[in-house]
């Protein structure tokens, strides 16, 4: 398909960024916009309106308050009344019940989604495939994909229920928003919070991607507990955009607002993308993966995936997440005497996974890029046959191993996530998934064996009905 590169310019290598994660931030794309000593004097530099936008309540305790203000040449107010969109969307859900989604606790597996031939851009590429909770009651999350072809055209999108974070896994997102511009392409993911406009352009044309969504909360960077002061994402490497806005007359110009799910439609005459200027610390940013200093055992025992989280969105309960986000990257794999893969597991969490590139480690194959899986709530999953199989095989001699060309992910949630019906019957839906399970033997003897735990170690008993398999 032909580029697109309709919409705005976007000046990739001149993009500028501010760094770090929670910081109050500020931008001027005019020297001397940014009013100082107080947030709403009765007229602002440059003789432009301030507005503020606020992603927590106001007696939200400090270290979760999160509010910024945006300077602009008209306020956000200014716009014809809210209507339905037409056409409306249909594979948005926002709140998770019997009447749009099922409950099912089998292993599911999506292959990668088709891109559409039709033309389409983020927000008609966009589906939900699972999720909880609701987003009227501020407890829960959705779990999207896209797979688009076009920009968006002459509007922008709002969504009122929660913070997206985009996984893109195919072609680059060039996003404008109303703090500025970023450039994210696969390899990196965006939080866009909760209110702030933003519109999408497809600069590669034929995208796809996958966007988790949280209602009530935001995302805050993991405590490191013994690991200490550093390891894991690094604040300074989490990339805010810079101020930047356009005056232009846009004649009959579209907010899209997202707002229970359903899409509402309101008509302006200029772009949202006005702010000449903003200062706080509620804002979009973008994060690249391959910074992730990643942390694994250094003797036995695979350890739990928690030590890859880069990003946690809370609940009241200490520890006990809303919903992480936890990558698999690249990484020395060091482990003696060790089953190295990750290992068979029922958890009370539910786990959504995707794939960026190259191959996951627990799966041979039917685990592509673009492709999905999901394990919910106590549903059994690991290993395939072929990993069990290859990995006993190569005993424990196995030397220092390099994991590369890998980059898949993790959406984990306390709360079951229910099924949209489009993503059960979608023709990507893998219904042999069980099979590559199905072969897992039984290696099981009734005699004991005496094994010495030396003998292990120096690789020369395996495992199995008294076989050496080293
Ligand atoms: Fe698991």
């Amino acid at each position: 398909m032909e580029k697109q590169t309709n919409g705005p310019d976007f000046p990739v290598h001149d993009l500028e960024y501010l760094s770090g994660f929670g910081n109050s931030f500020e931008s001027e794309a005019i020297a001397g916009a940014l009013p100082r000593g107080q947030n709403n004097p009765l007229i602002c530099p440059l003789g432009l309106y301030s507005e503020q936008i606020s992603g927590s309540s106001f007696t939200s305790p400090r270290k979760l308050n999160l509010r910024s203000w945006l300077y602009r040449i008209k306020p956000s107010v200014t716009h014809e009344p809210f209507k339905p969109r037409v056409p409306a969307h249909g594979k948005l859900v926002t709140e998770f019940d019997k009447s749009n989604s099922t409950a099912t606790p089998t292993q599911l597996r999506w292959k990668p989604a088709d891109i559409p031939d039709s033309q389409t851009d983020f927000v008609d590429g966009l589906y939900t495939v699972c999720g909880a909770g609701s987003s009227f009651l501020r407890h829960g999350y959705a779990i999207h994909m896209y797979a688009a072809n076009k920009s968006m055209e002459n509007c922008a999108f709002c969504n009122a229920d929660g913070d997206f974070l985009i996984v893109p896994q195919q072609g680059r997102l060039w996003i404008t928003t109303e703090c500025g511009r970023l450039q994210v392409s696969p390899g990196e993911v965006t939080i866009l919070p909760q209110g702030f406009r933003f519109a999408v352009n497809l600069p590669d044309g034929p995208s796809r991607g996958y966007v988790a969504e949280i209602f009530g909360t935001h995302f805050q960077l993991p405590d490191l507990g013994p690991i200490g002061a550093n390891g894991l994402a690094a604040p300074r490497d989490f990339l805010v955009p810079t101020a930047w806005f356009e005056e232009e007359s846009r004649p009959r110009y579209t907010i899209v607002q997202k707002f229970g799910g359903e899409l509402f439609a309101a008509k302006q005459e200029f772009s949202p993308f006005n702010v000449v200027a903003w200062h706080g610390n509620y804002v979009p940013f973008k994060y690249g993966l391959s910074k992730f200093c990643p942390y694994n055992t250094v003797l036995v025992d695979h350890g739990d995936p928690s030590i890859n989280t880069v990003l946690t969105a809370p609940t009241d309960k200490p520890g006990v997440a809303l919903l992480d986000f936890v990558i698999f990257p690249p990484r020395w794999l060091v482990a003696e005497h060790t089953f190295r893969p990750p290992y068979y597991h029922r958890n009370c969490m539910s786990e959504f996974m995707g794939l960026i590139h190259g191959g996951y480690e627990a799966k041979a194959d039917g685990f592509l890029p673009g492709g999905a899986s999901l394990h919910s709530c106590m549903t059994p999953h690991g290993p395939d046959t072929k990993t069990y199989e290859a990995t006993i095989a190569r005993g424990n001699e196995a030397g220092p191993h390099r994991i590369t060309d890998t980059m898949a992910f993790m959406f984990e949630s306390c709360l079951m996530p229910r099924v949209c019906p489009w993503a059960l019957e979608s023709h990507s839906m893998d219904h042999d998934y069980y099979t590559c399970w199905i072969g897992l033997k039984s290696h099981f003897v009734r005699e004991p064996v005496d094994i010495r735990s030396e003998d292990v170690q120096d690789g020369l008993i395996g495992i199995g009905a008294g076989a050496n398999r080293g």
